[in-house]
């Protein structure tokens, strides 16, 4: 059981009294360090972490040793190059070397510091690179809080209350096997209702393809609630994509970067995107937004579009850090990823033959979930009871996220320890257990 004291109440109030509190979770974690598998809060309690500290640390707490050697080595060379008016040869290498990790004909790369602000530089090349305004996104859909990505953005209606109206984009209805809104029981039959949507209904009755810049589109859902889809699905996307002269970008901010065991999910789908949009995990612990588009879109005007910290140096060392050891150990990775995500999913299956209340389990590779209900038949959501259960994981010492409506991820870094992982999926059966007052077994 973990010790909340003095220290910690007092920062969150002092907190409460100084921030904007839009965005705060309701655990009381005041986080001080971190080393792979664990992060200790200001009173010393460790926890293990199973949430990647929003699927950013892919390789454990604080990063590795790689990432943060080349983060300070380059604090005292230089730190800000002024990419926008001066080169600079570290994010052309960069660049360079995500290039040879890319499907082929991939060949540009714009430099932003954050996943919003990388859906916002896709939305403005998309519509630079076809002349046309509409994007179409998908409920459920999460691609960032800034006024163009959350008019994209379609997960919560809290997020975008009040703060309309937003760029041009229309919404379609995202394949989720475990609730197909088309009431279908197979999901490539969900996916094909889907399909069967855009085309007859967006793409025929609200938005011509002539104006239809993009679609805009998460492999996995990730804030929506760790949705899979079918990989029909996303060939059929592809396919409409093509057929209307439309963009497909890739919105791989949480579920790339080795997430899934892939740099790309979209690899598992066979699928490749005209735009790909990366962030979190990429920068290996330091804010790093990237937009890659295909060679063949074409350039923009100069002075059409940059931003004064695109490229920061100290940034983009950490993040080449990261790129080579991922490249370095890709097969290791992947089938680390593999292997734990098998283990971690048997125990999830157990865990949804043994309590009720456990509605589906998920994921692809290390990106996780277990969705929370109040009754399997009936799948009402217990949003209350997930709550309950992240809250009790954490008094216990285990760190998770939610997402969607009552789910929780299960996402630690892929370099977790087994002997970890298990003590944490322990840590979370007991919370389940405890939450809907049965035991374990
Ligand atoms: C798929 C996806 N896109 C975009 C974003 C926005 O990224 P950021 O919070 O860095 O702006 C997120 C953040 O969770 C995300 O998961």
């Amino acid at each position: 059981m973990i010790k909340i004291n003095k220290r910690i109440s007092d920062v969150i109030k002092r907190d409460k009294k100084v921030i904007f509190t839009t965005t705060r979770e309701i655990m009381p974690f005041v986080v001080e360090r971190g080393d792979g598998d664990h992060a200790y809060d200001v009173a010393g309690n460790r926890f293990i972490d199973f949430s990647s500290f929003i699927a950013t640390y892919n390789l454990g707490v604080n990063g590795n040793s790689e990432i943060r050697r080349a983060a300070k080595a380059q604090i005292d060379k230089l730190m800000h190059p002024a990419f926008l008016d001066f080169y600079s040869e570290l994010p052309v290498k960069y660049a360079e070397t995500l290039m040879t990790m890319f499907p082929r004909g991939f060949g540009r790369v714009f430099y932003s510091n954050s996943g919003t602000e990388a859906i916002e530089d896709a939305i403005k090349l998309s519509r630079l690179f076809t002349k046309k305004k509409y994007i179409i996104g998908f409920y459920g859909g999460f691609h960032g809080r800034s006024l163009g990505s959350l008019g994209i953005t379609a997960s919560k209606a809290t997020a975008r209350e009040g703060v309309g109206p937003f760029v041009n984009a229309v919404h379609a209805i995202y394949p989720n096997p475990y609730r197909c809104q088309f009431n279908t029981s197979l999901p490539d039959d969900c996916a094909m209702a889907c399909i069967d949507h855009i085309e007859r209904n967006i793409l025929a009755k609200e938005c011509p393809p002539g104006e239809v810049a993009a679609i805009f589109v998460e492999p996995v859902q990730g804030e929506g609630g760790y949705i899979v889809p079918p990989k029909l699905f996303m060939k059929e996307l592809r396919r409409v994509a093509d057929d209307n002269d439309i963009l497909l970008v890739a919105d791989e901010i949480q579920s790339g970067g080795m997430r899934t065991g892939k740099l790309l999910a979209m690899e598992h789908f066979g699928v490749t995107a005209d735009i790909y949009t990366m962030a979190k995990a990429m920068g290996g612990g330091l804010p790093i937004g990237l937009t890659i588009a295909k060679k063949e879109l074409g350039d923009t005007p100069p002075g059409s579009h940059a931003g004064t910290f695109g490229g920061n140096l100290v940034s983009v060392a950490a993040a080449n850090a990261y790129l080579h050891y991922i490249k370095r150990n890709k097969a290791k990775l992947e089938s680390a990823a593999k292997a734990k995500s098998k283990y971690i999913m048997k125990r999830l299956g157990k865990m949804l033959e043994r309590y009720e209340i456990v509605g589906d389990v998920r994921g692809l590779g290390m990106m996780l979930a277990m969705e929370f209900v109040k009754s399997k038949s009936t799948k009402e959501p217990a949003v209350k009871e997930r709550d309950a259960v992240l809250m009790e994981a954490f008094n216990n010492g285990l760190l998770l996220l939610p997402c969607g409506t009552s789910t929780i991820r299960i996402i630690p870094p892929i370099t977790m320890q087994m002997s970890n992982i298990e003590k944490g999926l322990n840590l979370l059966e007991d919370a389940i257990a405890k939450v809907q007052g049965s035991s374990v077994g």
